[in-house]
């Protein structure tokens, strides 16, 4: 068959010989957003960026990825750094190649579609801290959410990169919805929107590499636009995928280096490179000045990491990804959500519910946030149904999804799954067809109220559009209004080595530290004393430099280790402990050795963990328990209001999804125990009626 796009291998002599290639692959990286985000829970911080920032910025990277996708969200709720400075720090240092990220269109970078001025401002400013390429896609696959942000896109001059979610209902591409002909529609109406390039986006590594041929193939013939592949790794097939999309001819193809590759990341760009060596679609890129950069990645910025990698499997593919054509991040957020709950045995049941609710709300891809809604909802049904009744615990946003406020599905709803949902509903029983951000009211001025005296600009004021809850305490936080708490504070190289250490220690069973505050001088009273642990030998100094003995040196032994401790000390007398930088999971604070001389005073318990508002004892009534860990979003009752059982008492957010939690009882609201922002635990009595 002769082909355009055929791959030509020539014979030459690589050392000298390269020629530049007559149609090169163009190469995308995502280490530093989908990278780690899919790697490491979107935990990289600038400030390991920077290391690499310049030399990926020589590469000849057709774009790098930056910004986007969870990014916003776990940079301002856990790692205390403002989104925006990051965009505006990595442009100074990557001054040639052009910026991407990841926009879920009317969604933008949270879970819900906002308000169109919402939108307009936030693509503005993204466009004006330094943006050039704006990936965008709607988890429905409806573009309809994409009018307002691609109007802003091609406004400020930028390019606007439509994209298609691959999705599936039979293991292969094709069955019901989701066959070529569906993609080759998508593409023709993105091209029709004036898409710049399209990409396929497949966030869960679910093609297979043949489809992937036929698909490209097909698009390429039926549009102009350039065509891109995003494909996860997670089940093992991108890199047979990328060779056969490229022998079908696409143009753009989604990397990482190879530090942050393959597991649910993407291929590693380095094979690729090696692999399209001398053919007519040779990326140009060089191998060494990759290494280079890998190298800084692996030494000075994995280390700080590595405790987050998932490294509860040897597999680095998931398999689970082939037998239930569900994306792997999805179904780990499932496993957690059981785990937490206490109820992983019932993950058999979730896997049989999932293809039902899936198919009932629509068929709709599963991508963020989508398939968090299919995913929760799923678990929901599992946990709380009962043979009598389906659907008993309906999240918020499934009854949105319900009303039409995510767009239109790939086919209708189920009737009565729809009618349950919306009943009684606050926006209406009667679903809307229009574009959903028809319906929502302007977000930007209450917001800009919201924040007054706190919000500097209008960054600020976006930042807490987005993410009221966390975007306010991380103002809070930027303006110095309250402390960060210590776990939002990054890590050193030389905790992580201190750490490693003790973790070898711990391992041949001596883990040995010695207080870290410097003790007086030794005086002639010095003493000297052996003590023997089990089969160990220590000596201990010991001297009395007033009244009682003080201990010049002591050690702590891990939680819960029973140990014989040097004898006679007044615990009273000992001086404290430096605060141990070992994040101990799970122990409290190191505690001094108990000492086993009767005589000695107990040491005073510990203090309680989290100061968690305890359910009052004195407050009778019924107590409106947590059925499960979240963080309550805000309470809709007062202390005193009248309730009827089945009113809305509080939201609780539990995996992004909100939770309508219904008053059990008719009554009054007696106590309430926790306020915006909390987090609670499982069975933890969020308020009273009585
Ligand atoms: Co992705």
């Amino acid at each position: 068959m002769s082909d355009h796009n055929q791959v030509k291998i020539t014979t030459m002599d690589y050392s000298k010989d390269r020629p530049a290639a007559e149609n090169p692959v163009k190469i995308q990286d995502l280490t530093l957003r989908d990278g780690h985000q899919s790697l490491f829970a979107t935990r990289g911080r600038t400030e390991d960026m920077i290391p690499v920032a310049e030399k990926m910025d020589e590469v000849g990277f057709w774009a790098v990825e930056t910004w986007g996708g969870a990014t916003f969200d776990t940079m301002h709720r856990f790692l205390n750094e403002d989104p925006w400075e990051r965009l505006r720090t990595l442009k100074r240092y990557m001054t040639k190649t052009p910026f991407s990220m990841l926009l879920r269109a009317q969604n933008l970078v949270g879970y819900r579609n906002y308000a169109d001025d919402v939108a307009r401002a936030f693509v503005e400013r993204t466009c004006e801290n330094g943006m050039d390429i704006f990936r965008t896609f709607d988890a429905l696959n409806d573009y309809r959410n994409f009018e307002t942000v691609v109007r802003v896109i091609k406004e400020c001059g930028k390019h606007f990169q439509g994209c298609i979610c691959y999705s599936m209902t039979e293991p292969r591409l094709g069955g019901e919805v989701y066959d070529i002909d569906y993609y080759v529609n998508k593409a023709k109406d993105l091209e029709t929107m004036g898409a710049d390039s399209i990409c396929l986006k497949d966030m869960a590594g679910l093609i297979a590499p043949y489809d992937a041929y036929e698909i490209i193939k097909a698009l390429k013939a039926a549009v102009k636009p350039p065509i891109h592949l995003h494909s996860h790794f997670t089940s093992g097939m991108s890199p047979m995928s990328h060779l056969k999309a490229i022998e079908a001819g696409v143009d753009i193809i989604d990397t990482c280096m190879s530090p942050y590759a393959y597991r649910t990341s993407h291929a590693a760009v380095e094979p690729l490179v090696m692999t399209l060596l001398g053919t007519n679609r040779d990326t140009g890129l060089d191998i060494k000045q990759l290494a280079e950069i890998n190298e800084i990645l692996e030494k000075k910025v994995m280390p700080k990491y590595k405790h987050l990698l998932d490294d509860s499997k040897v597999s680095v593919i998931d398999i689970s990804v082939l037998l239930h054509q569900t994306p792997g991040g999805m179904l780990s957020n499932l496993v957690n959500q059981l785990k937490e709950m206490d109820a992983l045995h019932k993950i058999d049941e979730v896997y049989k519910e999932l293809p039902r609710v899936r198919k009932e709300l629509g068929q709709i891809p599963l991508v963020t946030p989508t398939s968090q809604i299919v995913g929760i909802q799923t678990v929901n049904n599992v946990l709380f149904d009962d043979e009598k009744e389906r659907y008993k615990m309906i999240t918020g946003q499934v009854k949105d999804l319900c009303f039409g406020l995510y767009g239109k599905t790939a086919i209708p709803i189920d009737p009565e799954v729809q009618k349950k949902a919306l009943d009684g509903y606050e926006r209406g029983e009667e679903p809307i067809t229009c574009r959903p951000a028809e319906i929502l009211e302007p977000e930007l001025e209450p917001a800009q109220k919201d924040t007054e005296g706190l919000a500097q600009d209008l960054d600020d004021v976006i930042l807490y559009a987005l993410f009221p809850v966390t975007g306010k305490r991380f103002l809070k936080w930027k303006y110095g209004k309250e402390d960060p708490p210590p776990e939002v504070r990054a890590r050193t190289l030389e905790q992580i080595k201190e750490e490693e250490d003790l973790v070898k220690l711990a391992k041949l069973g001596r883990l040995v530290k010695k207080v870290e505050k410097k003790g007086p001088p030794k005086t002639d009273a010095l003493r000297t004393f052996n003590v023997f642990v089990d089969d160990e030998y220590f000596e201990v100094g010991v001297e009395e430099p007033g009244g009682s003995p003080m201990i010049s040196y002591v050690q702590q032994m891990p939680a819960g280790v029973p140990v014989s401790a040097p004898a006679p000390v007044s615990p009273a007398a000992a001086p404290a402990p430096a605060p141990s930088k070992l994040a101990a999971p799970a122990a409290p604070a190191p505690a001094p050795s108990k000492p086993a001389a009767p005589a000695a005073p107990a040491p005073a318990p510990p203090k309680p963990a989290a100061p968690s508002a305890p359910a009052p004892a004195d407050v009778e009534g019924t107590p409106l328990k947590a059925p499960m860990p979240g963080m309550i979003v805000k309470y809709s009752k007062q202390v005193g209001d009248a309730v009827s059982k089945g009113d809305t008492v509080v939201i609780l957010e539990a995996m992004k999804m909100e939770n309508a939690l219904q008053a059990p009882a008719d009554g009054t609201v007696k106590a309430i125990n926790f306020s915006s922002g909390d987090s609670v635990a499982k069975d933890d009595v969020l308020c009273v009626i009585g």
